[in-house]
């Protein structure tokens, strides 16, 4: 199984990719391939694709972590080529969400309508776990959240009584099961590091042996910082590709404490599983 970064906030030195604030995957199985979140627009999706020779007429499905617009954005330039094709995502992806900054609101949420979609793409909603393809599933929503949670105080929804805290019921990760193991392939984790490998570990129940994406620890404490190693150590230290918005102090301290099980994974990067090719 290959999971490739199509975007990311990062790209390496010297790298044609182009990057910006958003996250997309590319992942590759013997069934077909799997584009997970889109980015932030579809010029950087696009650009990317190409310059890895990837048609979007050859991606079978699509799956969204969450509605939010850097890892939604690509879609519509998406749309003519991919038509027909099955996207997975939360039912609560629909739903309004916002930003608010030093009192200004803006819609952070899908760039099209639900009629646009449901137009040119078969929707799979669902809160449960979905298998996309042979191997590869949507972790349902999170449940049990006992541990911080990714969130922004900036992020909003408008509920019955006004505007409150998005509860990011939406945001799902992605559970490919290797011959080596499960690898969890995070969107921008707003659910929670943590909270998200403890959902996985109950529904799936086996070793996870890898870790890739947004893992959202950009504004977490030392504390918060410190049960992320502590649980991850009790893991047994799954490899682990953090980027989009993990934040500089979180990869370094990640890194301090694991050494090579740590890599980077900007635009273009590539990684090989055992099993379903
Ligand atoms: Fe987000
Ligand atoms: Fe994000």
């Amino acid at each position: 199984m290959k999971i490739t970064c199509i975007v990311d906030n990062a790209v390496s030195d010297h790298s044609s990719f182009w990057g910006e604030h958003g996250v997309a995957f590319l992942i590759e199985t013997a069934s077909g391939s799997i584009l997970f979140d889109t980015g932030r627009s579809g010029t950087v999706l696009l650009h990317n694709l190409k310059l890895l020779g990837v048609e979007p007429k050859v991606i079978n499905a699509l799956a969204l972590s969450h509605a939010h617009y850097d890892h939604s954005g690509g879609l519509p330039a998406l749309l003519d080529q991919v038509a027909g094709i099955p996207l997975h995502a939360h039912p609560d992806l629909f739903r309004e969400r916002f930003s608010r900054r030093e009192g200004t609101l803006k819609s952070v949420g899908l760039p099209l309508e639900r009629q646009a979609l449901e137009e040119r793409l078969e929707l799979r909603l669902g809160a449960e776990p979905m298998e996309i393809l042979p191997g590869v599933w949507t972790t349902g929503e999170i449940t049990g959240r006992a541990e911080p949670e990714g969130r922004s105080a900036h992020h909003l929804i408008c509920g019955p009584e006004g505007w409150e805290p998005d509860p990011y019921r939406d945001d799902m990760a992605l559970v490919l099961e290797t011959d080596e193991g499960l690898v969890v392939l995070y969107g921008c984790c707003h659910a929670g590091l943590l909270n998200t490998l403890a959902h996985v570990g109950r529904t799936f129940g086996a070793d996870i042996i890898a870790v890739a994406g947004g893992t959202h620890l950009l504004s977490a404490d030392e504390a918060h910082l410190r049960r992320v190693i502590e649980v991850l150590r009790e893991l047994g230290v799954p490899r682990l590709y953090p980027n989009h918005c993990t934040g500089q102090r979180a990869y370094v301290t990640l890194a301090q404490a694991f050494g090579e099980k740590v890599a980077p994974c900007p635009a273009g990067t590539r990684l090989n599983f055992g099993g379903a090719e």
